[in-house]
């Protein structure tokens, strides 16, 4: 291949330059050849002209014929013959070409004349000669004409041509061989001395200078592919709530865990039989639960349950799960202003549609700010109080949190700090109307890892802290260092607890369906889409509800044959946006009934209430198509719960380009929210979707969600979290034993 690649460019110059050169040589040489054998008919002409007093006496013409021959032989020449006037030469050598005659007069100085004779090309010197007795020469004067063979000098011409031909493809050939061993050779040292600095990081001698930078980007690929291994191995591993708790065991058995989130696990509420207790549909929830199950650590959150004070201590403090206690939840009570400032204001006027690029506006108040650095206090106070080391692993959940990691690093530095962000995060052009920003990204970069559920809001995030602040931003690692503090930014895409059905008590796929249709009053016969969510804005509710108004309007063969069953459950509706929202909800859900329904048939079966997590999986079982159209969203549970819930590997599942789960459920039928003819078209798609496709896509997908569950999720936070946390350890010691210490970034890229 190289051969080829250097021989033919080189054969091509070269015989370019044989093809320009090739008529100049020979020029070169015809003229060459001409002068020499003018040359010669010179020397001819003087011996003949020498014996010429002899030559001529008039003696027998025999005798003339033979003396010319004579000459002519000596002298290798065609034809020699001597003129007296125009015509045949009066005396010429017996082989003297017959077509060739004398001039009629002769020239005053030699002439030479190339013409081409029965003999081939020949040269013809015509010479006068001198008159006898004046010495002089005119034109009347006698000539002498020498003929000459040009053949000769036509052939070697020709050989030469042939000959330099033959020589520039040598001199290719060889050049190219040449080329090519010495640059093999080259090559080989320098593949030789870059792998040697790659492995072991030393510039050998002979390694140039400008390749350093290409070895390094190698070295740091190597790193990055090493990282991504590891995180493979551990997301690829089978993970369940068992196996997480062995490997917390086993990797963190001394470690203190701390998980702070706004919501709690556990809401206590009053009947008239007593305490009662249910767990809220929260996607966050359901992550963080099997974690401190498995670590046993402390939960803090912010109560919510009317009976939440009866069921725990004067601290707030209480063992949880309420059946089978095994980890401590800390309760926490914030009073109406804090609600509002807080939770209503600063979290959900603010951050949610400021990171959520929905364009809802956010709306910044000073005093909400204040109150939301209060209850972040409030927190801290909390994690204080729980530690039972200097240096517990304190995991922060979302967005209601911004400035607790800061707070915990000035209070514990040798905690392991992760907050992982559950929502979107927005670019920085979009950050810049935060007006606290600087403050805000400076918190956060207090933690040891910043989680968020895709590499694309990692680099958001990235790309804020640029923009934003002073600090040391290395795209290479996703680290960001700023100030003392040192901080990974990591992308780990959550997930769900694969569904036990037995446990939950949810029963066959026939009988969540006969369940549904039953209590919705619906044809068995008709098909089932479905959505489940919170009333959010973000969540594209009044955008799938359109759709499928067009839909009804477009395919008038599926009216009476299709439910739409949205359930939305009430949230944060103290919020103007919200209020908004579920006004929308609800107007179109009536137009399209009023527009379509009859007797028998509702097409839009609105359920604004919140389900129990065992009573959605009886929707997500019962239902033919499961849409998910989020404007906007950190990564939607509801879509890997739909394909969870669906082990008869059918249904369809229409997913939001703009959710973070698209990433991973990439055969789902991948919509844009916004554009209403392309999603009244998926649903099309998916209702009349046939068994075969629906079974592949589903297969994967389930395939995907199960390795990918929640466990391994947690695992790889967890892991992440404990190397640095040994890391620190490390650091910790050979600071006070050899006072050295080890750069973390160093850490990090070995
Ligand atoms: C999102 C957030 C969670 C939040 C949940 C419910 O999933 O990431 O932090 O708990 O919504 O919202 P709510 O305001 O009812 O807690």
């Amino acid at each position: 291949m190289i051969l080829f690649r250097f021989l033919v460019p080189l054969a091509f110059v070269l015989s370019l330059l044989a093809y320009f050169l090739l008529p100049q040589t020979d020029r070169l040489f015809l003229s060459w050849s001409e002068s020499d054998l003018q040359l010669r008919s010179r020397l001819v002409f003087s011996s003949v002209e020498e014996s010429l007093p002899e030559v001529f006496t008039p003696q027998d013409e025999r005798r003339l014929t033979h003396r010319l021959t004579q000459f002519a032989q000596e002298g290798g020449i065609v034809g020699i013959g001597y003129c007296a006037g125009g015509g045949r030469p009066k005396y010429r050598n017996s082989d003297f070409p017959s077509d060739i005659r004398c001039p009629s007069t002769a020239p005053l100085k030699p002439v030479f004349k190339k013409q081409k004779s029965k003999n081939g090309r020949v040269l013809i010197a015509t010479f006068p000669i001198k008159d006898l007795q004046t010495g002089k020469v005119s034109s009347a004067s006698n000539m002498l004409l020498v003929v000459h063979d040009m053949a000769y000098a036509e052939k070697r011409s020709t050989n030469t041509q042939r000959y330099l031909l033959w020589f520039v493809l040598g001199v290719s050939l060889i050049a190219a061989t040449v080329i090519v061993i010495a640059s093999r050779l080259a090559l080989r040292r320098w593949i030789l001395t870059v792998r040697d600095f790659v492995r072991t990081g030393q510039r050998t001698k002979g390694l140039p200078r400008e390749t350093i930078s290409i070895t390094r980007e190698i070295q740091q690929r190597i790193r990055k592919l090493e990282r991504e291994q590891q995180r493979l191995q551990l997301w690829c591993a089978q993970w369940s709530a068992e196996s997480l708790y062995d490997f917390i065991s086993n990797n963190l058995p001394s470690e203190q865990i701390i998980a702070v989130s706004y919501r709690e696990p556990y809401v206590h509420g009053k009947t008239s039989k007593g305490l009662s207790w249910t767990t809220p549909v929260s996607g966050l929830v359901s992550a963080l639960e099997p974690i401190m199950k498995a670590c046993r650590g402390t939960w803090v959150a912010v109560s919510s349950g009317d009976a939440d004070r009866d069921a725990a201590d004067e601290k707030g403090i209480l063992m949880v799960p309420p059946n089978a206690p095994c980890y401590r939840l800390k309760r926490l009570w914030l009073t109406k202003e804090q609600e509002t400032g807080f939770y209503e204001g600063f979290a959900n006027e603010g951050l949610w549609p400021l990171c959520s690029l929905v364009f809802v506006k956010p709306r910044f108040r000073a005093s909400d700010w204040e109150t939301y650095r209060d209850v972040n206090r409030m927190f801290l106070d909390a994690i204080v109080a729980e530690a039972k080391t200097s240096s517990p692993i304190v995991f922060i959940q979302d967005y209601h949190f911004g400035l607790l990691p800061r707070m915990v690093r000035e209070r514990f530095p040798d905690a392991v700090i992760v907050i992982f962000w559950h929502i979107t995060w927005p670019n920085s052009e979009t950050l810049s109307i935060l007006p606290w920003r600087e403050e805000f990204l400076e918190s956060l970069l207090a933690a040891d890892i910043v989680g968020f559920h895709t590499q694309q809001l990692c680099n958001n995030f990235l790309d804020c802290v640029d923009a934003h602040i002073e600090a040391l931003v290395d795209r290479e690692h996703d680290t960001v260092r700023h100030g003392d503090d040192f901080c990974m930014i990591r992308p780990y895409p959550i997930s769900i607890a694969w569904p036990d059905f037995q446990a939950l008590g949810v029963p066959s796929l026939s009988a969540c369906r006969d369940e549904i249709v039953s209590m919705l009053n619906l044809d068995p016969k008709n098909k089932i889409v479905l959505g489940v969510e919170r009333m959010d804005y973000i969540k594209g509710i009044p955008e799938r509800l359109r759709a499928f108004d067009a839909f009804l309007e477009q395919h008038s063969e599926w009216k009476g044959k299709v439910s739409f069953v949205q359930i939305a459950s009430p949230s944060r509706s103290a919020i103007r946006a919200y209020a908004d929202v579920d006004r929308e909800v609800e107007g179109i859900a009536a137009a399209v009934n009023a527009k379509y329904g009859r007797e028998g048939w509702t097409p839009v079966c609105l359920l604004k209430k919140t389900f129990t997590q065992a009573d959605v999986y009886r929707f997500y079982r019962a239902a033919d198509v499961c849409i998910v159209s989020s404007l906007h969203d950190g990564m939607n549970l509801v879509a890997k719960e739909f394909v969870a819930g669906r082990d008869d590997n059918r249904g369809v599942l229409i997913l939001s380009q703009f959710s973070g789960s698209s990433r991973e459920l990439v055969d789902a039928v991948i919509v844009n929210p916004y554009d209403e003819i392309g999603l009244t078209r998926s649903i099309e798609r998916a209702l009349t979707m046939g068994p075969e496709e629906q079974e592949a896509r589903m297969k994967s997908m389930r395939e995907h969600t199960k390795a990918h569950n929640v466990f391994a999720w947690a695992a790889q936070i967890l892991d992440d979290a404990g190397r640095l946390h040994q890391r620190r350890r490390l650091n910790e010691l050979l600071k006070k034993e050899k006072n050295f210490n080890v750069s973390e970034e160093e850490g990090e890229a070995s």
